[in-house]
């Protein structure tokens, strides 16, 4: 596999980032991932916009234009052949000595790779996910796509223990997100139900198009938070991420819901999301 690492495209052995990159050292570093079908980078404009906003957030200096990102992002995918699939882009702060204070001009460090994996035909977006609750231990910034993904990693590990597919994170009382995606019910009187944006969750890019999609299809949306409560008497659930488009949920924390198969809404949604992006 061919990866991009500070200006070049080598081979992932070939590939070096310093030990003192403050990504490594401090997760002082933000990141993206584009989802590929058919061979084109699916919602990219969005993705850019959300790394300009995540590196200002930070006062991280941006390793290249978006022109340049995006004709990287094109080469790396060639030269990997990858039609369907991801690419992952990470920006950190760069190399210096160890500090807590931002170094001044530091040269941010720019990595990119590729993942070719089926995205469409999956078995979790056929059989739906099973979620467990817990509490979202995540760091107030979530709207900053940062690589500090521990608390995701450990919430995932503990899903994967007690059986299930995925976590569903709680915080005041209410469902902030998944561990790695945007967390949505549909009411049994019909309305799409996902909590509004603030510094709590992160700004999905696939949560804007599917808003918008579902819009067009003349749905009733509601943004606010929601309780584990409500979504467990939901008709039915979804989370949506560039990983995964939209993938319903059909067992949160036990409870089955409607049938316990996937529902309606989420499958048509799904089908909208991905015809547009291909
Ligand atoms: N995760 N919420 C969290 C905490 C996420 O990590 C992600 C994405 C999302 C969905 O955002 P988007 O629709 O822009 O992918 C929501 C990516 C896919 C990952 O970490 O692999």
């Amino acid at each position: 596999r061919i990866v991009y690492v500070n200006g070049a495209f080598v081979a992932e052995a070939e590939a070096t980032i310093s030990v003192f990159d403050r990504g490594f050292l401090m997760a002082d570093g933000v990141y993206e991932v584009t989802s590929v079908l058919d061979g084109r980078l699916v919602d990219f404009a969005g993705h850019m916009a959300r790394l300009e906003r995540s590196l200002a957030e930070l006062e991280m200096a941006a390793p290249a234009g978006r022109e340049e990102l995006e004709s990287i992002h094109r080469e790396l995918l060639a030269r990997n052949g990858v039609t369907e699939g991801l690419v992952y882009m990470q920006v950190t702060r760069g190399a210096a000595d160890r500090d807590f204070l931002y170094p001044d001009g530091a040269a941010p460090s720019l990595v990119l790779f590729t993942q070719s994996k089926p995205l469409i035909d999956t078995p979790a977006a056929a059989r739906g996910l099973k979620v467990i609750v817990l509490d979202d231990i995540r760091w107030g910034r979530r709207d900053i796509k940062t690589v500090q993904l521990l608390a995701p990693s450990m919430a995932k590990m503990a899903a994967k223990a007690a059986g299930k597919d995925d976590a569903w994170m709680v915080e005041d009382g209410f469902v902030t997100e998944g561990t790695s995606n945007n967390a949505y019910i549909v009411t049994r009187d019909g309305a799409i139900v996902t909590r509004d944006l603030s510094h709590s969750i992160l700004h999905g890019i696939t949560r804007a198009a599917v808003l918008r999609l579902a819009r067009e299809a003349q749905m009733r949306i509601e943004e606010r938070p929601f309780t584990i409560a409500e979504a467990q008497d939901a008709a039915e659930a979804f989370v949506t991420s560039a990983s995964s488009f939209v993938q319903p949920v059909v067992e949160i924390d036990g409870t089955a819901l409607g049938d316990g198969t996937p529902g309606p809404v989420a499958r048509r949604l799904r089908e909208i999301y991905v015809s547009e992006a291909l």
